[in-house]
């Protein structure tokens, strides 16, 4: 298993009184498989993607990330396991808008102090069909030129699991549907796990498996 949550409970205050956002959930994940998880609007989908992910510590439970328990992480541990075993892509592109394609595709190479770092920024690029787009910034690509470029720059490190969170949620669907099959093609050429949030069940069932979320627990599983 990549990917092992444990009873994972997420309170938080809201008007002044505790609600559990995630309550209880279970989900194991082996490695390279595909899972969508998909849920109503504030069933939990992000917070659940933001506590994989390591960007907030859960009010209880447990999640085990490549053999690591991340919720009792010191925060640089958890920095660096978050860059080199997580690529993240989002419903906003979250580009650097002072940055071109190239640049920001470099940039989690240069964090990570990699050689070569043009080079492998434009055979990313090259893979997201993008290298003619290389010199473009965020401004003067589409929403989904956008996305490729979030996605060439998620996979850069070769992360072994991929979180994406509604990664198409402002895109036309057809758009959208090329997106969904660029992740999962790439994740099976590197072999990396794919744990993707829709609320597009035609989308949805293009993953290995789906695990949906209703007020903060998993409801159901196909
Ligand atoms: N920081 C916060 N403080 C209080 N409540 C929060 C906070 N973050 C999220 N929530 C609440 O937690 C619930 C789950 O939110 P979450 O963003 O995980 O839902 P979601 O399933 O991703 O929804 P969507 O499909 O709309 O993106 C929602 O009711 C939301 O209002
Ligand atoms: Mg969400």
């Amino acid at each position: 298993m990549i990917l092992q949550v444990r009873d994972l409970v997420m309170r938080l205050r809201s008007g002044g009184r505790e609600v559990a956002i995630l309550d209880g959930v279970n989900l194991d994940v082996a490695a390279r498989e595909t899972v969508a998880v998909t849920g109503p609007s504030g069933s939990g989908k992000s917070t659940l993607l933001g506590l994989i992910a390591g960007l907030d510590r859960p009010t209880a439970g447990s999640i085990v990330l490549d053999g690591v328990e991340i919720t009792t992480l010191d925060e640089n541990r958890l920095a660096r396991l978050r860059r080199d075993r997580v690529g993240f892509v989002f419903q906003s592109y979250h580009l650097i808008p002072t940055l071109t394609a190239i640049e920001n595709v470099a940039m989690p190479l240069e964090l990570a102090g990699r050689p070569h770092r043009l080079e492998r920024a434009r055979e990313l690029l090259d893979t997201v069909g993008l290298v003619g787009r290389a010199d473009h910034y965020p401004s003067q690509l589409s929403g989904g030129e956008q996305q490729r470029v979030a996605i060439a720059r998620a996979l850069a490190l070769r992360p072994p699991l991929v979180l994406a969170d509604e990664p198409t949620g402002n895109l036309d669907s057809a758009t959208g549907a090329q997106i969904i099959e660029l992740l999962l093609a790439l994740n099976r050429e590197h072999g990396s796990t794919l744990v993707l949030v829709t609320h597009d069940e035609a989308l949805a069932a293009r993953g290995q498996r789906i695990v949906a979320l209703r007020d903060g627990r998993v409801v159901g599983a196909a």
